[in-house]
């Protein structure tokens, strides 16, 4: 076990006391029950079942064919090699497009093994967000750039380089707080967008491609690997560096992560 792992299982509290204390956490998509038990045990604090898992275990060339069942399995076996990550499973695409598709899907993921539900949006995610957090259901919003929004936006590009667009973020994101957000989520903004919002907000900031100053990080598995087939700038592959494989690969993302080493300037959008 990584020596950055405190006693204990990760819980939303042990999130919050550590971005008061300015310690970074760690978090990592993965999908099976051998990789989760790596993970965790390499010190990785939240455990996210992401859509992504529809382009890289499907072959998808975006996450929109990614279905409830498709979570739901892919959560159960992450569930069942965890130990003590915080265990975050993502809402697919059109998943919770009403009242009542959202509290079934989110129930079913939580009976699942998730302890906090990932949705994409702004604003319009608002009254979800309030809907299942008055129901004990955690949210993480996820903002910047949303994958399942991929087609609207018109391709995977940074969000938030125009003052207004990044105004509206800003916006957004503490309508969300209020909302009852329990974590968010920044993909592909830039550096000084990120850090406004992580200071701006109370609830604890995870950023992927959104720089160094959010409170924790998150990448995808198989881009920590080395084995995506796309590799954006934001990711590194710590498999390279590694001497002890993947479970050594997967404790040098932690201890960069941790040590403020990674992400680096060139993994920075600005
Ligand atoms: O689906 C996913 O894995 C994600 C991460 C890239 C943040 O949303």
């Amino acid at each position: 076990m990584s020596t950055h792992r405190k006693a204990g299982a990760i819980t939303l509290t042990s999130l919050k006391k550590m971005k008061r204390a300015g310690e970074k956490f760690v978090c990592l998509a993965a999908y099976d029950a051998c990789f989760a038990g790596v993970a965790d045990k390499a010190g990785v604090e939240v455990l996210l079942v992401g859509d992504s898992l529809g382009m890289v275990l499907q072959g998808h060339d975006s996450t929109l064919p990614v279905t409830m069942n498709d979570m739901i399995y892919h959560m159960g076996c992450v569930k069942r090699g965890n130990e003590g990550a915080l265990l975050m499973g993502d809402m697919p695409f059109m998943s919770y497009a009403s009242e009542s598709q959202t509290l079934q899907n989110a129930a079913a993921l939580m009976r699942a093994g998730a302890q906090v539900v990932k949705l994409e949006g702004g604003a319009w995610i608002a009254n979800t967000t309030r809907l299942l957090a008055e129901r004990g259901i955690p949210v993480c919003a996820h903002m910047g750039l949303t994958p399942q929004s991929v087609n609207r936006i018109g391709g995977f590009h940074v969000q938030g380089r125009d003052t207004s667009q990044a105004q509206s973020i800003i916006e957004e994101a503490q309508l969300l707080e209020e909302s009852g957000a329990s974590l968010l989520l920044l993909e592909c903004v830039p550096v000084t967008l990120a850090k406004t919002i992580t200071e701006m907000l109370e609830i604890p900031v995870v950023g992927i491609g959104a720089g160094p100053e959010t409170d924790g990080q998150i990448m995808v598995l198989h881009d920590v690997l080395g084995i995506s087939p796309i590799t954006p700038k934001f990711v590194k592959n710590f498999l390279a560096e590694s001497d002890a494989g993947i479970p050594g690969a997967i404790e040098a993302y932690v201890d960069a992560v941790k040590s403020g080493r990674f992400p680096a300037q060139e993994h920075c959008f600005h």
